[in-house]
């Protein structure tokens, strides 16, 4: 049944999704729960918390390369583009880009309405001339963009590494789907987090603060309040592994003792030493992310790395409709 879930002083239904994934998700071996029901307000929190660890690089080493290839960018994009971002603005490198950019039209795309306008809010008052379209939408699938900018060529923006937690075939599609979206003369600025030694890797999603063990473990107690659930949160523990055939890092949730436990009414046993898995964070060689975004039908152009080779953002332009052989 659904139950309304007092969040914020505001009545709310458990996502139809949220319950879904999670019931399958639980029954299905190995478990996994999709890592996009983190983001309740406690994981957006907490995921803001980890982007200021010292362990987790990814953050602070993209918002330093976005403030350096200012230049770069601007001339190899040049002007009057319409700015698109795939997920809800970030508080910080979305207006290093429009302060570099001053494009033509920022449209902010996010599948949940509250953060999208929890994000505009603060750029409206910064870039008080900018025309904002905040799009609410799913933008895994090709979707149509607002009439008003139809006629800009658009600038896709895509960073954080986000790409990252889809599994190959996922990655593809959007990337596909985002260049249907954006038609023809788009081009495309993406976050890629480059693979590199377990010892730095790792410490990123298993940090000494425990940070991310308790963002891993709020899936859980998410799961308790909006789905009626009774886990034994003190029963799991957080599990960062490197897989290197596969060239990313794991999160799982791993049982610590033999635990039975209900959600929305059913029932779920799991052994000691069980694992949910809970994210895939995906890392990318020069060439493996060359070869991501050709198959996904975009031609890099440029690629900017900051001085160890940590993380990678580059630059892509939208491949013709039949490009030669
Ligand atoms: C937001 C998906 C890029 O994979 O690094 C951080 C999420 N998970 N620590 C990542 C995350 C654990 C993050 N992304």
């Amino acid at each position: 049944m659904l139950k309304p879930e007092i969040e914020d002083g505001q009545t709310r239904l458990a996502d139809p999704q949220f319950r879904a994934d999670v019931l399958s998700g639980l029954a299905r071996r190995p478990r996994a729960i999709p890592a996009r029901w983190f983001y309740d307000h406690r994981g957006s929190q907490l995921f803001e918390q980890i982007t200021e660890l010292p362990e987790y690089y990814p953050t602070r080493t993209e918002t330093a390369l976005l403030q350096s290839l200012c230049g770069d960018l601007r001339e190899a994009v040049g002007e009057g583009r319409a700015v698109v971002e795939f997920g809800s603005g970030s508080s910080t490198k979305t207006p290093i880009l429009l302060e570099c950019l001053n494009p033509g039209a920022y449209v902010p795309i996010d599948i949940s309405g509250d953060f999208l306008r929890e994000s505009v809010r603060p750029l409206a008052q910064r870039f008080p001339e900018l025309l904002i379209l905040p799009f609410e939408a799913d933008f895994t699938r090709p979707l149509t963009l607002p009439r008003t900018i139809e006629d800009m060529p658009k600038l896709g923006f895509f960073p954080g590494s986000t790409i990252g937690n889809l599994i190959p075939l996922a990655a593809i599609d959007l990337l596909r789907a985002m260049r249907a979206s954006l038609k023809e003369g788009a081009m495309l600025l993406i976050g890629m987090d480059r693979i590199k030694g377990e010892e730095v890797l790792v410490p990123a999603y298993d940090d000494a603060q425990g940070v991310t063990a308790a963002f891993n473990l709020n899936l859980l107690e998410r799961i308790n309040r909006e789905l009626d659930g009774t886990i034994p949160v003190d029963a799991f523990r957080h599990k960062a592994v490197w897989n290197d055939d596969r060239a990313r890092i794991e999160m799982h949730l791993e049982a610590t003792a033999d635990a039975a436990f209900e959600v929305e009414g059913r029932t779920f046993d799991i052994a000691a030493g069980e694992t949910i898995h809970t994210e895939n964070s995906h890392k990318y060689g020069p060439r493996d992310a060359r070869i991501l975004l050709r198959a996904g039908g975009w031609t890099p152009v440029r690629e900017w790395t900051d001085a160890d080779g940590r993380f990678a953002v580059i630059l892509a332009e939208a491949q013709a409709e039949r490009p030669a052989p």
